[in-house]
């Protein structure tokens, strides 16, 4: 294991270097686009660079990395994850795919072995969709379904995606060329944190993902009436952030009602001209709602907006519901997972199917690709967080891992 611990060691000073590169000066944030972000990919463009790979900038801001096949016609596997942060994030969720993704490739480069097929290893710019409230846009791009309505989306400051775009020098235009073919797909494969306790509980390293749960973003506007603190008599308020409140709870108590399959948060909630002595006038939070059951989660959506509706109408209050984006729960494919199962087995590991409840960017791949997810325990399943962690020894069986299931997929190719 000699061999794995030491590159795993590499891997982890490269996690460390890209979690320095943040925008704030007490704690890691990498969002979307900006001077961080920037900085951030350059590094890992340059690490790619270093290892002898072709690279580029896309439009969308992904990084791509090419290891070439010299056979005409062969198709393209895409190594992958996020380069993108959420606010105050832990530093493995996302940059260890990227980084244990190269340190893969570079083996594969300095083997000197033509490759059956082409690699792509790719460092997508926004898995996390913090700046614009609304994930995969790196992801999209690649995949060939990105829309170009999300151009007009704005950030806090009200610049749109359009504008940012131009800021980070890309051609807009040049959109819908960065998409690979649906013919030149081979399959894509991430290696992620598990994000969750399953591992940790289980004294398991690493487990194989079966499917990613689908999920349903919405932003709720409680619109009720400003007011003096001091002189509203209480039956006489419309206060926006008590409807608010009651719709919180109101979600927790659905959500704990179907918690086998089904987890529901509110994460964001903003009163606007908040003061201690005005009535909140206008409240509005955020609603996120995950299940790996299309039909639950469907029903849940349903039934979320009518409480809303009707604790609004109680009060009354005006509610306004925006759907902001939904994906349906996907299966990874059964092909590439029984390949992958196979090598955590012949690493010497117990095979552990898991659902990933967290979105990843396989989400929108798997519309035009087989894709394969690797997990890896993170410390008490903590992630958006500064305390996630992940052990050296854990970073290993990974790359060992994944390394054979490499080996295993050169060998099969025809
Ligand atoms: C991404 O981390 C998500 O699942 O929200
Ligand atoms: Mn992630
Ligand atoms: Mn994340």
């Amino acid at each position: 294991m000699t061999d794995y611990v030491q590159r795993a060691a590499a891997v982890l000073e490269k996690i460390n270097e890209l979690a320095a590169i943040s925008e704030d000066a007490t704690g890691l944030t990498r969002t979307f686009g900006t001077d961080a972000f920037l900085a951030g990919r350059r590094r890992v463009q340059d690490w790619m660079e270093l290892a002898g790979l072709q690279t580029r900038v896309d439009a969308i801001g992904n990084v791509r990395a090419r290891f070439v096949s010299p056979n005409a016609g062969a198709k393209t596997f895409v190594i992958a994850s996020h380069i993108d942060t959420v606010v105050n994030a832990g530093k493995f969720d996302g940059p260890m795919g990227v980084v244990m993704g190269l340190d893969l490739v570079t083996r594969l480069v300095e083997s000197g072995k033509p490759l059956p097929f082409h690699i792509e290893l790719i460092a997508f710019s926004d898995e996390e969709g913090v700046r614009f409230h609304t994930t995969y846009l790196g992801s999209k791009v690649i995949a060939g379904s990105f829309d170009n309505a999300l151009l007009d989306k704005k950030d806090a400051f009200g610049m749109t995606l359009t504008e940012v775009l131009q800021r980070m020098g890309s051609t807009i235009t040049d959109l819908p060329s960065d998409a690979l073919a649906p013919a030149d797909w081979l399959g894509y494969f991430e290696i992620h944190i598990e994000q969750g306790p399953v591992l940790y509980e289980r004294h398991v390293p690493v487990a194989v993902v079966t499917a990613i749960a689908g999920q349903k973003r919405v932003e709720i506007t409680f619109t009720g009436m400003a007011g003096h603190a001091g002189t509203v008599p209480m039956a006489m308020r419309q206060d926006a952030l008590c409807a608010a409140a009651g719709f919180v709870l109101a979600v927790e108590q659905f959500a704990l009602t179907h918690k086998d399959n089904l987890v529901a948060t509110v994460g964001k909630l903003t009163v606007v001209n908040a003061a201690s002595n005005v009535i909140p006038g206008e409240v509005s939070c955020s609603l996120d709602v995950r299940s790996n059951d299309a039909d639950l989660l469907e029903t849940t959506y349903l039934a979320l907006h009518e409480l809303a509706i009707s604790i609004g109408a109680n009060r009354p209050i005006r509610v306004n519901w925006n759907l902001i984006q939904e994906t349906a729960p996907v299966l990874c494919d059964t092909g590439l997972t029984t390949v992958l199962a196979k090598s955590i087995q012949e690493s010497g590991y117990d095979v552990i199917p898991l659902v990933s409840g967290a979105g990843h960017d396989g989400v929108p791949i798997s519309q035009v690709s087989p894709i394969a997810m690797l997990f890896v325990r993170c410390y008490k399943g903590i992630s958006h967080n500064p305390l996630e962690d992940v052990e050296l020894a854990d970073m290993a069986a990974a790359l060992r891992v994944a390394d054979t299931f490499l080996d295993s997929l050169i060998e099969q190719y025809p």
